[in-house]
């Protein structure tokens, strides 16, 4: 099978597409034809062995994908041959097949593209996990989405608007606010100008934010924790930005807020039953076409390192995806 291979840790320009045998079946376990696989920030640090846990050389990359099962003994979990299904894995998406265990994946609702399944568990289980779960945001506060345009921040927006909150998309140009109003954001904001918290109090009337959901770090986090509203909550979820910031303790005393951590690797370990009521609800709304998840871009696989380029160069709208099989 064809497959992407990293045998050194190292930039995305010097990883190859290669020949390799398709993976073992183990007992209990399903072999999946991969039509598309999601790329994520972590994979792209995973390649150049920057992550904080490091896959064992050499591996195949990618860990969100959907496709169709062509092996089955047994039916572990119920799959059959020829079943659709959505997964997540620690690597391995990245190639025409991929073999994982039964609780990898879930059936894909009728009539969602691969393409659309692939874009859409980790980044709406992140959103809907930290907005419902951990910030508790209720319908009529005011959601600031940072990095909005990005995969995480997309998604934001759209459970956001679900979930009834009133959503302000800040995002460093004017494409990507486009792209943010677009899908859903009520108010977009430019957070590169020196004065954009005098800006985003006046658009929120003075009262600041209820949640901020904030996947960028670095400098903008602080400055964003301070245009928090009495009582409202910041959500930790990543820093594509680089730095990892430091929060002044006197801010969260002054304003009755709370930072909140959110990792979407340790949901299924520590929370099982919270993953699968938001999993339940997520494909709901997938099903009834309440939510529409946001593909980015498709590339084909032969093009995959154009799709890591494009979110590394901050230049991605929405998530990238690679095209695997028809
Ligand atoms: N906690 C979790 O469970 C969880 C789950 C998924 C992802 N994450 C993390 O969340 C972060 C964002 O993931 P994502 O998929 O949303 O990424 P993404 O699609 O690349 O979006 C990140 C956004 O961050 C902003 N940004 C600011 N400085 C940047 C820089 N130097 N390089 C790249 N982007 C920069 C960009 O928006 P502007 O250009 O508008 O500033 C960009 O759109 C990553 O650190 C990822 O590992 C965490």
């Amino acid at each position: 099978m064809k497959a992407v291979v990293v045998e050194q840790y190292a930039p995305i320009d010097q990883i190859q597409l290669k020949d390799v045998p398709s993976p073992l079946l183990e007992p209990g376990q399903l072999r999946i034809r991969v039509e598309a696989a999601g790329i994520g920030f972590v994979d792209g640090l995973k390649i150049e062995g920057r992550y904080q846990t490091r896959d064992p050389l050499p591996f195949i990359p990618g860990t969100e994908f959907a496709g169709a099962v062509t092996e089955a003994p047994g039916a572990p979990g119920g799959y059959q041959p020829g079943m659709r299904v959505m997964g997540m894995t620690r690597s391995g998406a990245l190639a025409e097949e991929i073999v994982v265990n039964p609780e990898a994946v879930y059936p894909l609702p009728e009539g969602v593209a691969a393409e659309v399944a692939a874009s859409f568990r980790a980044n709406y289980l992140t959103a809907l996990y930290a907005l419902s779960t951990r910030a508790m945001l209720a319908a009529g506060e005011r959601l600031l989405v940072l990095g909005a345009a990005g995969g995480t921040g997309i998604a934001a927006i759209q459970i956001g608007k679900l979930l009834g909150a009133r959503v302000i998309a800040a995002a460093s140009n004017s494409e990507k606010r486009d792209f943010a109003r677009a899908h859903g954001a009520d108010t977009v904001i430019d957070y590169t100008q020196a004065d954009w918290r005098d800006t985003f109090k006046q658009l929120t009337d003075g009262h600041g934010a209820d949640v901020i959901f904030d996947p960028v770090g670095g400098e903008i986090s602080v400055q964003a924790f301070r245009s928090i509203a009495w009582r409202g909550r910041h959500l930790v979820v990543g820093f594509a930005a680089g730095a990892i910031p430091a929060l002044p303790f006197n801010l969260p005393l002054l304003k009755g807020g709370a930072l909140l951590g959110v990792d979407l690797a340790q949901i299924p370990v520590r929370e099982p039953e919270v993953q699968k009521r938001l999993m339940s609800q997520l494909t709901a709304w997938l099903a009834d076409r309440q939510l529409k998840p946001v593909v980015g871009h498709v590339f084909a696989l032969e093009d995959f390192r154009e799709a890591f380029r494009t979110m590394q160069t901050r230049s991605a709208l929405g998530k990238m995806v690679v095209r695997i099989a028809a």
